[in-house]
């Protein structure tokens, strides 16, 4: 290796680790954020958002109750909130939670803020003796990245039912074990 090189190599910057996502409970402020990152894309439909911010609003109502929200600030992404997930514990069951919603801002995906949210709600779940993690979700196209999203954190798919949501459009039923 010439000198030249070493140096080049020697001198050449270190990589610069994308900023962590900073994890935090719902604020007032952020309903109209989360508002607008529901619209944004067209994922969702107009009474999916509805629903969506029925349980924003619910977690705002009544902290530590029916209906939880921890929301993501991921530095340098230009936006409010760069996402949240919304969970609750299941009703009539022991220890069981649902996670009912998580959404990354589209500019802020890829950088690990959807796997923060998750860690954190499972760190919040395990403190509070939870065993078992459901999540509902469709196998249309549109929630592709969701599949492979909770396929890459090890939820596995517990069971499917077919034509659940309209025909050819299954139910997938997700569970992780705590
Ligand atoms: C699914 C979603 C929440 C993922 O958010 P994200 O912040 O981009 O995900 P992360 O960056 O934390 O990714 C975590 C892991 O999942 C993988 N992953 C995320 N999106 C993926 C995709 N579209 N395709 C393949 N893998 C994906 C990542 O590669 C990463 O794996 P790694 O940590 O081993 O590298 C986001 O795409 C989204 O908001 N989609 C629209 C809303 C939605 O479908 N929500 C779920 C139903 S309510």
């Amino acid at each position: 290796m010439s000198s030249s090189e070493t140096m080049l190599q020697r001198s050449a910057p270190h990589p610069v680790p994308p900023p962590a996502p900073a994890i935090r409970p719902l604020q007032l402020r952020d309903r109209a954020p989360l508002h607008q990152l529901l619209t944004k894309d067209g994922l969702f439909t107009r009474e999916e958002v509805s629903v969506a911010l029925e349980l924003i609003d619910g977690a705002l109502a009544e902290p530590g109750g029916e209906y939880r929200v921890l929301v993501a600030e991921l530095a340098g992404a230009g936006v409010p909130v760069a996402g949240y997930v919304c969970y609750g514990p299941t009703p009539m069951t022991e220890g069981t939670w649902d996670l009912y919603w998580i959404v990354t801002h589209p500019d802020a995906r890829g950088c690990g803020v959807a796997r923060a949210l998750v860690a954190r709600m499972e760190a919040e779940l395990r403190a509070l003796g939870a065993r078992l993690v459901r999540v509902e979700t469709s196998r249309l196209d549109g929630y592709g990245a969701a599949r492979a999203f909770y396929e890459r954190i090890d939820y596995p798919v517990a069971a499917v039912i077919p034509d659940f949501y309209k025909p050819g459009d299954d139910l997938l039923v997700i569970c992780k074990r705590l």
